[in-house]
């Protein structure tokens, strides 16, 4: 098969001239090669290997590119690097590589391509196209990817006790691709991942965290969770999501299993919003629930307080995750807090005054918490999905009016801490704070508006109640 045509980018000239200028077998390999023929997206990275050189084949390159190129080296892989406006290029020799049982790290020797090809991770990952004159465009297809990519198939090039233990990181990849790809495992790679699932502890959590992000930004994560948690991957790193799987039946009650429920969420999630921070919310909002189990005579079974320990577990999980320990965690821990606070909303008739208490704790991830409020309606029965949905809307509504009229979601205290001691004459104590949350309250219970004057009147009252004299005018 010959794909010169689909070679359009105009760098590969280039690379076809140096190759030849220096006489070497040049072939661009993995995942562009994958991604050209399943016209996926726009290439990112481009991976050329050489039977030769690859850092004299850069240099080569960079010295015939029009404008002043720089190449940067690794020299202890063997591997350079050349920067383009919207694209990167990776140069390296063909290699062999064997592994020591105790590391990744590889003892690495000079191969021919079918070694280079042999040492990938899947044979989809595996094809080679040349890109020297002579044969431009001809597709090197030893473990016959082709096939697997028409079938879907993700498949080792080796026996894949053999690719796995090489580098136990390539199950996750297994699994992120029959994600994103929407492919599926082959029957011996997906036994051999089940057998060597222990040896993802070798890895570092950083990279294990890479893949798991990109699971979660496929567009339908549950199918890499179940995969995960069927292989036992998922019980290496991620242990209390696993705690979430099983029914429990006492007295002929039974809760619904957690794990599947919160997939559902996730993958309803996926539909509305991109943003992994939310989508890490869905994953979240429902954590605690083992650890909150209890059956109760009269009401069965209750998860009291999970949305509180939901969200003080978030920390822990993300530290063990090695996920960004800043703002998007913060957010994620009040999205778990508050995910419960909606569905009050939707059943009761929904007063303004819980409206804007949701508005003031929810700030500007308001609608966030909406989205992950509607994922979260699950219900086998249609009508009742459709029941709540609907009444849902109204909510949202209401919130809108609600927020227009007295712009909660940003609220900053309409008079200050400051300003209340320099009408008091006070130095700093809990008598501020209480001032100061009666203000908050009266605002968020409807009782005065969101306005300066309004609570400073108010504040004068709650003043006198308690024997206080202003000494000082609000400037
Ligand atoms: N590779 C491998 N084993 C790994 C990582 C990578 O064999 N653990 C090989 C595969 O041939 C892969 C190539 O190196 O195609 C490039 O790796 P990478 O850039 O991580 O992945 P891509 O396949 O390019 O896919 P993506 O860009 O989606 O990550």
């Amino acid at each position: 098969m010959n794909l010169a045509k689909e070679l359009k980018h105009p760098i590969f000239k280039t690379i076809t001239k140096a190759a030849d200028q220096l006489g070497v077998e040049t072939y661009v390999i993995g995942g562009f090669v994958r991604d050209l023929i399943l016209e996926r997206q726009e290439p990112k990275d481009i991976d050329f290997v050489c039977v030769g050189s690859g850092i004299k084949l850069a240099e080569k390159v960079a010295e015939l590119m029009p404008e002043k190129t720089k190449v940067q080296v690794f020299k202890n892989f063997g591997t350079a690097m050349i920067k383009l406006q919207d694209l990167e290029l990776e140069f390296v020799g063909a290699r062999k590589e064997s592994y020591r049982a105790d590391s990744r790290k590889p003892i690495v020797e000079n191969g021919t391509l079918r070694d280079d090809q042999n040492r990938r991770d899947f044979t989809i990952n595996a094809m080679a196209i040349q890109i020297n004159k002579e044969q431009y465009g001809n597709l090197l297809d030893p473990f016959r990817g082709m096939e697997d990519l028409q079938n879907t198939t993700i498949r080792t090039p080796q026996e894949p006790n053999i690719t796995f233990s090489d580098d136990p990181l390539r199950m996750m990849r297994a699994v992120r691709f029959a994600t994103q790809l929407e492919f599926f495992i082959e029957e011996n790679s997906l036994q051999a991942i089940k057998d060597n699932a222990e040896r993802l502890n070798i890895i570092s959590q950083e990279r294990i965290t890479v893949e798991l992000n990109k699971i979660i930004l496929a567009n339908k994560p549950s199918k890499g969770f179940k995969l995960l948690l069927n292989t036992k991957l998922l019980h290496q790193f991620f242990p209390k999501m696993v705690d979430l799987y099983g029914v429990e039946v006492i007295n002929n009650k039974r809760h619904k299993d957690n794990f599947y429920h919160t997939l559902e969420v996730l993958d309803n999630i996926c539909e509305n919003t991109e943003d992994l921070w939310l989508r890490w919310s869905a994953i979240l909002h429902d954590i605690a629930k083992p650890d909150t189990k209890r059956f109760e005579k009269k009401q069965g079974w209750t998860f009291h307080g999970h949305e509180f320990l939901g969200s003080k577990m978030v920390p822990i999980i993300f530290r063990k995750l090695k996920l960004p320990l800043n703002e998007k965690m913060k957010y994620v821990q009040k999205l778990v807090k508050l995910h419960l606070r909606p569905i009050v909303l939707s059943q009761e008739i929904v007063t303004d005054s819980a409206l804007r208490r949701l508005l003031f704790d929810a700030g500007e991830d308001i609608d966030d918490l909406m989205t992950l409020f509607e994922a979260d309606i699950t219900s086998k029965n249609p009508e009742k999905v459709k029941r709540y949905l609907k009444n849902f809307q109204l909510v949202r509504q209401k919130l809108k009016d609600v927020e227009e009229r007295d712009q909660i979601r940003n609220m900053q205290p309409p008079i200050s801490g400051e300003e209340i001691m320099h009408i008091f004459q006070l130095k700093p104590c809990k008598i501020i704070g209480d001032l100061k949350t009666a203000i908050k309250d009266a605002i968020l219970d409807g009782e005065i508006k969101n306005d300066r004057q309004e609570a400073y009147q108010y504040l004068l009252k709650k003043a006198a109640e308690m024997q206080l004299t202003p000494l000082n005018q609000l400037q």
